[in-house]
């Protein structure tokens, strides 16, 4: 089976993810078409039969050239299997209301565009304070101060859970398959 990993990105931990995915779907055997959203490029060529698509959440919203491709290709994504995987900081919030407030992120996505993702997985993202420059830096050690998320701004801090997200996979396969 070839599978779309297409993805958007804006500080690089989404196109880790998407790697991650790719990796996973080829691990088991398939084909895995990985796919900057926002390169612009083509990706019917290869008539992928299934798309696993991944954004972050910046602000609340996924980035606007994902959502506009989705809009684009939401009459072909519902005509294969689909998923989609939500990248945020919010969803390993130790508040249960916060992380609840993250499982909601797809929803305008979806009500918006159309696209109905047969499954939808929620991954953790990353605060790259390293990368951020002087006033992302301070807005998100606010952020993260607000939410009980690490302030230590030397180092970066990584919270995606990549069994998780290789058994999320696995498990699309499989629905896709049967
Ligand atoms: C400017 C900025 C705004 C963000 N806003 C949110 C937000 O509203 N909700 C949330 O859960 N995470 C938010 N995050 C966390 C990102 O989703 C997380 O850092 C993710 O790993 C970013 O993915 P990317 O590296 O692919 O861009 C924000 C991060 C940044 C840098």
């Amino acid at each position: 089976m070839i599978i779309l990993v297409g993805y958007a990105t804006v500080e690089g931990q989404t196109r880790k993810i998407a790697d991650a995915v790719a990796t996973a779907i080829e691990a088991r055997g398939d084909r895995a078409l990985l796919f900057d959203i926002t390169s612009g490029g083509e990706y019917a060529v290869a008539h992928p039969e299934a798309a696993i698509l991944c954004a972050p959440v910046h602000a609340a919203r996924y980035p606007a050239a994902f959502s506009g491709f989705v809009r684009q290709e939401a009459s072909w994504l519902n005509s294969v299997p689909s998923a989609f995987v939500s990248v945020s900081l919010l969803i390993r919030s130790e508040f249960e209301e916060e992380r609840e407030e993250a499982m909601h992120f797809p929803d305008a996505l979806i009500s918006e565009s159309g696209w109905r993702p047969a499954m939808i997985h929620h991954a953790a993202g990353a605060l790259r304070y390293t990368e951020y420059d002087f006033f992302k830096r301070w807005i998100i050690r606010r952020m993260a101060e607000v939410e009980n998320a690490p302030t230590d701004v030397s180092r970066d801090h990584e919270f995606t859970d990549w069994s998780l997200l290789t058994r999320f996979v696995g498990d699309f396969l499989a629905a896709a398959k049967a």
